[in-house]
């Protein structure tokens, strides 16, 4: 097929703007006139450095990062995380824990090795179809932090609200961050794997408060240290040096299009096209609460495997990539990053209806 015959959608890694693909591939073999490609660069060099600090530099003013936040690049996707977070910030202590998905539940089983995970609220019970409500969380008085996953990936659900908790917030916005305004003082860290709406995979950014690093366990790797990556600046080691340059030219093109207000404009547009046939459909139903969907990944299905197969055959064959849901939510998902177009979210939503037609 060809590119312009393809919707990617993608759960991660996903689509990225075509205007970046173009710039990059524009400076594939030679960088600015340095003769190399970034590819080829030593990580020390200046034309690398200066990638480095404009990464970091666009992302801090698109998100409004405060300056008591550090922003870090580092390798071992959002799952290294799972453990860095508790090894620095847990140290023996007691976390709560929101169990909303498969990823959230995989931080929760991992951040025990490392001190007392409580549960504050666990979704196993009604297949992650929701997210809690304020109520609905049970908060310990002694909790060094509370964590969430802010959008899951896999089950279509986001949460709409920030929780109010006595102690510091963690996140992971791997699959929405750069889709809203983010208030990071209230945070004492967000990360978030690149692979969705940031960078090919390979590149982790960490968003965390600088006086809470300094206190690892001392188990923890140094790479996982977060005292020694701000210190280091992020390379300890060799950091992803090609997803970094990757992130600017993203980075470049959210601030062209608007920044993060317009993106988030833009997902709910996107959102609303499948939505609207979800909730007049005779034949698909969503996976997710109405009130706690999704606007990057919408989930949803026939409720019959053998429909659900003929329709994600049918998507395949009409450039609609990725639809099938994941093993363990089944049915249909198509995930609807920043750089996927209206048009995309719109055509998809053409079959859907067109496919109902078919089969009622
Ligand atoms: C919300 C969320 N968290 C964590 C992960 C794990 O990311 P990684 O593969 O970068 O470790 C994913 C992967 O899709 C995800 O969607």
């Amino acid at each position: 097929m060809n590119r312009e015959e393809v919707f990617n959608f993608s759960a991660g890694p996903s689509v990225l703007p075509q205007s970046v693909l173009e710039r990059a591939a524009a400076e594939m073999l030679n960088y600015k006139g340095t003769g190399m490609s970034v590819m080829e660069m030593s990580h020390r060099s200046a034309p690398f450095q200066e990638i480095f600090d404009t990464a970091k530099a666009s992302l801090k003013e698109l998100l409004a990062v405060p300056d008591s936040h550090e922003i870090l690049l580092l390798q071992g996707g959002a799952t290294l995380q799972f453990a860095a977070i508790p090894m620095n910030l847990l140290a023996g202590g007691t976390a709560d824990y929101a169990v909303t998905g498969r990823f959230s539940a995989k931080a929760a089983a991992e951040a025990k090795k490392y001190g007392t995970v409580r549960i504050a609220y666990d979704g196993a019970a009604s297949g992650f179809d929701r997210i809690p409500k304020q109520d609905e969380l049970a908060l310990s008085d002694d909790a060094e932090y509370f964590y969430y996953c802010a959008n899951n990936t896999i089950y279509g659900t986001e949460w709409h609200y920030v929780p109010e908790t006595a102690c510091p917030l963690v996140c992971d916005m791997s699959s929405d961050i750069l889709t809203r305004r983010v208030d990071f003082s209230k945070y004492a860290l967000v990360y978030a794997g690149a692979q969705k709406n940031m960078a090919p995979a390979g590149l982790t950014v960490v968003i965390v408060e600088r006086s809470l690093a300094g206190h690892a366990l001392p188990c923890t790797p140094e790479i996982m240290d977060y005292a020694t990556m701000i210190r280091t600046d992020s390379m300890l080691n060799t950091p992803p040096c090609w997803c970094i340059y990757m992130l600017s030219l993203v980075l470049d093109w959210v601030r062209e299009n608007g920044g993060v207000e317009a993106m988030g404009e833009r997902a709910r547009e996107r959102a609303a096209l499948l939505y609207e046939v979800l909730d007049e459909s005779r034949l698909f139903r969503g996976r997710a609460r109405a009130e706690d969907r999704s606007f990057m990944n919408v989930t949803f299905s026939t409720g019959d495997p053998e429909t659900d197969a003929r329709f994600a055959a049918g998507a395949a064959a009409r450039g609609f990539v990725s639809v099938k849901g994941h093993k363990t939510a089944g049915g249909m998902r198509a995930s609807l990053y920043n750089a996927m177009p209206l048009a995309g979210a719109a055509k998809l939503a053409e079959y859907m209806r067109e496919f109902e037609r078919e089969h009622v």
